[in-house]
């Protein structure tokens, strides 16, 4: 353990007790001993992890304070993947479910061998790694992927399914500038070492709801939704499943056929695709606009209802319009799921 004093949490309401060593973040400890809580980036960037501290001391590493304004840390709230423990300390989960906390996998770290690299759009590539040794996780985790040559970690949500514990995809958008996703055209070969940390994450299918499931993202947001998706129509459970996905034109849309030969595995199932810039040459006839906006429409027009749950995946300020579309829709705040692809601190 990275420090030499060991101190107890208690998180309440569940009466979850784990050792914290000082210098270890509340929530690395929560990894290490495979106590599931909720957490989103790791970083200090999404809220995700915001808890209530309760009894006793801690120091906040640097965060952001759009994560955990001021006034909020003014009122005793933690980000648990910025806290370090100087003193025994009792903390209050502000949103966890119990099918969270029981299906914890304890995180751990494992080499993996770059098998593929494909081009799914113009600045969307598909990336396939063959790890050592197999990890579990489940439909919409993520890892850290490490290029091990460029010491590089970025966060990838696996494209992939549960059902393969040694082969993983992932769907990663190109940016220009971008330290890890750059190196996908050219930068990367095939055989490339990289290390695997995981698995991570909270917005996983979970298979209590009953009724419709509801699927939202964007752009590389695809990745862990393909995965839920995939791992929903293996499940054989046949719920209702609406998948809206936005892009700016035609050319940044992709697995459309694929999405449609799934779709034909489950009884009750639609999926909307929607433009935000569609160029003049697209020839587009389907939806247009944000695709929260194109979500709230269709949802309204539908009246869906049940025991609902959504996921959302992709750039945050699709996620921060998308959630009170969903509440509206009828979807309970705590069976919205979402992880946000903030971009990496440092
Ligand atoms: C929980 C989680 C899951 C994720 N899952 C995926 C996934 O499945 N697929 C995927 O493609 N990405 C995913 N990401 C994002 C990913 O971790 C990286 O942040 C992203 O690939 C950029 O890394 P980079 O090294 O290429 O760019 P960096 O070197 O970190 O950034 C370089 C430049 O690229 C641009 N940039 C980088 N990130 C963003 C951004 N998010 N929005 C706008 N501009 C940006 C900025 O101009 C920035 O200055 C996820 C992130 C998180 C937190
Ligand atoms: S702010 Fe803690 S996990 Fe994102």
């Amino acid at each position: 353990m990275p420090g030499e004093r060991i101190h107890t949490v208690r998180f309440e309401p569940v009466g979850i007790e784990m050792d914290v060593a000082e210098g270890e973040t509340i929530l690395d400890a929560a990894f290490r001993q495979g106590v599931a809580v909720m957490h989103g980036c790791k970083e200090g960037q999404c809220s995700s992890c915001k808890s209530l501290l309760i009894d006793g001391d801690v120091e906040m590493l640097k965060y952001s304070t759009f994560a955990l304004p001021d006034y909020e840390r003014e009122t005793d709230h933690i980000l648990l993947c910025r806290a370090l423990a100087y003193s025994d300390v009792t903390i209050e989960l502000l949103n966890y479910d119990e099918e969270l906390l029981s299906r914890s996998i304890a995180v751990r770290e494992v080499g993996a061998t770059l098998t593929g690299l494909s081009s799914l759009t113009h600045d969307i590539r598909l990336m396939e790694i063959e790890l050592d040794s197999p990890m579990k996780f489940w439909a919409g985790q993520y890892v850290d992927l490490t290029i091990v040559s460029a010491g590089i970690t970025r966060s990838y949500s696996m494209a992939s399914t549960p059902g393969n514990t040694t082969t993983f995809q992932f769907i990663i958008k190109k940016y220009p500038d971008g330290a890890f996703s750059a190196l996908l055209d050219g930068g990367l070969k095939i055989g490339a070492a990289l290390a695997v940390r995981g698995p991570f994450g909270t917005c996983f299918r979970r298979e209590e709801p009953t009724g419709p499931m509801i699927l939202v993202g964007g752009g590389s947001g695809m990745s862990p939704l393909w995965s839920i998706l995939n791992d929903e129509a293996r499940s054989g459970r046949q719920r209702p499943v609406r998948f809206f996905y936005g892009a700016r034109s035609r050319r940044d849309l992709f697995y459309l056929d694929e999405i449609e030969a799934v779709g034909r595995q489950l009884r009750d199932f639609r999926f909307v695709a929607a433009l935000s810039h569609a160029e003049a040459g697209d020839a587009w006839d389907g939806e247009s606009g944000l695709i929260h906006e194109v979500c709230a429409r269709a949802l309204a027009a539908e009246g869906l209802d049940g025991d609902m749950d959504a996921y959302a995946c992709g750039a945050p300020p699709m996620i921060d319009a998308v959630i009170p579309v969903l509440q509206r829709a009828g979807v309970e705040p705590g069976r919205i799921y979402f992880d946000k692809f903030t971009p990496a601190v440092g």
